[in-house]
């Protein structure tokens, strides 16, 4: 069964709503035969990005980049993936306090340099997430899961 493994470092209640609407849409019961692993950015292994065929990735922005957890997965995973992954589909959601700007730019390069494919818009959120903010964490979730249906 295809397998879309959401990455997520979660420290807060903001990141929590977020991450929370991204799993409800990827685990939308419209979606049939996709498996949703969820595993935090600090728990996460190479071994479950090779056998994952799709990817979602979630953090706040820290110190201008992208939280030092999601840093410490890519850290990980790179080389161990770099052959395998090429190609697959991903998608990320990032929340911030005021400027989001370095952890995209961040996220962008490193799923460049292992060639994933973004599969939909990123969803950046700067303070309390509105009503539109989750629904297009939902959207996120759903696309991702959608787009590895068989
Ligand atoms: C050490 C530290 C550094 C941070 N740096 C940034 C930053 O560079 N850009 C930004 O938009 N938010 C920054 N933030 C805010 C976090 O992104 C924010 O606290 C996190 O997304 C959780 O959101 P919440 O506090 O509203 O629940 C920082 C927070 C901390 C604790």
């Amino acid at each position: 069964m295809p397998t879309l493994l959401i990455v997520h470092h979660t420290p807060s209640p903001n990141c929590q709503a977020m991450f929370e609407a991204v799993v409800s849409g990827a685990t939308a019961p419209e979606i049939e035969g996709v498996r949703v692993v969820r595993r935090a950015a600090l728990a996460a292994t190479a071994p479950d990005v090779l056998d994952a065929d799709g990817y979602l990735l979630g953090a706040p922005a820290n110190l201008g980049y992208m939280a030092g957890a999601l840093k410490h997965f890519f850290d990980q995973v790179y080389y161990p993936c770099l052959d395998e992954t090429r190609g697959r589909p991903f998608g990320y959601f990032v929340h911030g306090g005021n400027d989001v700007t370095g952890a995209v730019r961040g996220i962008e390069a490193i799923t460049t340099g292992l060639g994933w494919r973004r599969a939909a818009d990123a969803v950046t959120v700067t303070g309390e997430p509105g009503k539109a903010d989750i629904e297009a964490c939902w959207e996120l979730g759903a696309t991702l899961a959608a787009g590895l249906m068989a």
